[in-house]
């Protein structure tokens, strides 16, 4: 069986690239729905929709467990996918994993007390990463920022034009003296040196391709009922539901090497029928 990494796009690829640098045998499944890109300024129900049928798509595929790297599924679709369509479907021996509390576990273990949030629109709509936070350590500040015009932005070649977009969104959190920024959505990790610069070296940014890979190597030591099921012949494969050159070059540039993206239908797959 295999890990499956999802995404809206292709900013997970990060995360998948990290993944596979942290443990380069495992094999792994790549799902971006590339057809619906972007999430972030979509409707609760679409988001759950398109989120659920990307995990049938994974799990029919033989995933043993998938790590939903974008934060705006995480934040929309996660605990319903967890509590109602995990149990109801036939892979209950499967799981799921979001981003939202492996990062914030780990603005917690590094000390950290007046945390800046930057995300897009439904994440931070959906005040997922305030619940999460007040389950960890309610002590801990937060100050969240929808920034919606980011991943069009970075999608379309607009990173030139930036600054001042982020500059915009960053200054209440340099205002509220945060000593950390979570880069709450994939895509925001190719412009960490941009906000770095903004915010200053005193200023920590908790990216998701460093925290998750060890995050999930810990789940699988703690649930070798899963990590045994996955294989380690350090197999990828990399479906995405629309394909153009822009999208294989874009994949290219995030993972850092080219790598083949195949288009595959999310939204055929058979209800409950588990592969063999
Ligand atoms: N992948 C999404 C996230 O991490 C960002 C892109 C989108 O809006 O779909 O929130």
């Amino acid at each position: 069986m295999k890990l499956g990494v999802f995404d809206s796009g292709l900013g997970g690829l990060l995360i998948a690239k990290a993944i596979r640098t942290a443990m380069p045998d495992i094999d792994m499944l790549y799902a971006g729905d590339t057809l619906h890109l972007p999430y972030g300024n979509r409707s609760p129900e679409a988001i759950y929709t398109y989120t659920r049928q990307a995990m049938d798509y994974l799990f029919y595929n033989d995933c043993a467990l998938i790590v939903v790297a974008c934060n705006t599924a995480s934040a929309g679709a996660l605990r319903r996918l967890q509590q109602e369509y995990l149990p109801q479907s036939p892979y209950k021996d499967r799981r799921i994993l979001g981003v939202v509390v492996p990062t914030l576990e780990c603005a917690a273990e590094q000390g950290r007390r007046n945390l800046g949030l930057l995300a897009t629109n439904h994440t931070v709509r959906t005040n997922i990463y305030g619940e999460e936070l007040s389950k960890i350590d309610p002590a801990i500040q937060l100050t969240q920022i929808n920034a919606p015009l980011l991943v069009p932005m970075i999608e379309n070649d607009g990173v030139q034009w930036i600054v001042p977009v982020l500059e915009h969104y960053l200054k209440p959190l340099k205002t509220n003296g945060v000593d950390s920024v979570i880069l709450g959505c994939t895509h925001y990790s190719l412009i960490k040196n941009q906000i770095q610069n903004f915010m200053g070296p005193e200023v920590t940014l908790l990216s998701q391709d460093e925290i998750i890979p060890p995050k999930v190597e810990d789940y699988l030591k703690r649930h070798p009922e899963i990590a045994r099921q996955i294989g380690r012949s350090g197999a990828q494969d990399f479906a995405v539901s629309d394909v153009t050159d822009a999208y294989s070059k874009t994949a290219a540039q995030i993972y850092g090497e080219p790598i083949p993206l195949r288009k595959a239908d999310f939204f055929d797959i058979p209800k409950h029928k588990v592969t063999a």
